[in-house]
């Protein structure tokens, strides 16, 4: 297996969230406790998405998004992060394609500006007319191993491999270690999801359903965390309603070695997100009390066996 890079502090942004080359630099700027950025997914080709709104904030602490991975070509993402000049993090490519032969193509483009590559399996939003990645690939054991299979081949680089939370994850997450995945993301949004404007009688989102994600994504990710954890013994990079140091320290009892923050930056400026990680990071520090973060990472599992908590 080859080891993830040190990503330090072990904060990134996830995927589709404050995402692009320029944003990096900004938070950079901005202070930041970042120790990787993650890029919105690179696919094999420029895609608009789906039409606006596609983000609704219901009220329950969830939020639905339908963007169905708007990107820009994949010469653009090459310009972009060949310019791109990061002081100590980590760069994350994150990519998807339609079938195994697309995501092998990209990695073979992208391979060389990553630390990391993240697989994109579990994307549930869609154009219409299409099919999510989630149900043509990320809920599907040998499709998965398939497109590990073949990006592993494309590039030297760690592999995360990105799960859905919507698919048999563990069965995913084992056909993904053994086609040569180095670490599992855990995981994508839920769902989707519906939200319905009840004066104008029709579904909110122009994608009609959308993947959710924040707080109230969070027990089920960080149960996939768990899980993972207790199965594979791998590194885990861990997303889903991360706000709060505290949220960020349950996953690392679970079994995260990074952690990454999606929503909880979205309706803030880059100096009001920058100001949230060194929150986080500080709580963690405080929290660590001295003690190095891998005596953490997983913490609760010994708890569970009756050995050392740690806590
Ligand atoms: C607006 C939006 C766009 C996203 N785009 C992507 C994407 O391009 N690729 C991906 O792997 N995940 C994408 N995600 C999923 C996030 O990376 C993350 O896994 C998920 O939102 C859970 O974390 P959070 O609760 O902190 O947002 C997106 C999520 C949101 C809300």
């Amino acid at each position: 297996m080859i080891p993830l890079p040190r990503i330090d502090p072990p904060l990134i942004n996830a995927s589709g969230i404050l995402s692009y080359p320029e944003v990096f630099t900004a938070f950079e700027s901005a202070g930041a406790c970042l120790g990787g950025y993650v890029t919105k997914s690179v696919g094999p080709r420029e895609k608009p998405g789906n039409e606006n709104p596609v983000v609704v904030y219901p009220p329950e602490g969830a939020v639905l998004n339908s963007l169905a991975l708007p990107t820009q070509s994949a010469e653009d993402w090459e310009r972009d992060l060949e310019e791109i000049k990061l002081k100590n993090a980590k760069l994350i490519v994150s990519v998807y394609g339609g079938d195994a032969g697309e995501f092998a193509g990209v990695t073979r483009r992208m391979s060389r500006f990553g630390d990391a590559i993240e697989v994109n399996l579990g994307c549930p939003n869609k154009e219409p007319g299409e099919q999510t990645i989630m149900e043509s690939i990320g809920q599907n054991p040998a499709l998965s191993a398939e497109v590990i299979e073949r990006v592993r081949d494309e590039t030297d680089k760690p592999v995360i491999a990105k799960l859905s939370p919507n698919s048999d994850y563990l069965a995913v997450a084992e056909s993904c270690m053994n086609a040569g995945a180095d670490a599992l993301g855990c995981g994508n949004t839920l769902g989707p999801g519906l939200a319905v404007d009840i004066r104008s009688r029709a579904a909110i989102l122009a994608g009609t359903t959308g993947g959710i994600s924040g707080p109230a994504l969070k027990p089920i990710n960080l149960r996939m965390t768990y899980e993972a954890y207790a199965r594979f013994r791998c590194p885990i990079v861990a997303y889903g309603g991360i706000e709060t140091w505290e949220d960020a320290v349950e996953y690392i009892l679970a079994g995260a070695g990074v952690l990454g923050i999606g929503t909880a930056f979205m309706r803030k400026s880059t100096h009001e997100a920058a100001a949230l990680t060194r929150d986080i990071w500080e709580g963690i520090q405080e929290y660590l009390d001295g003690e190095p973060m891998s005596a953490l990472i997983g913490a609760a599992h010994r708890a569970a066996e009756g050995g050392d908590s740690h806590a």
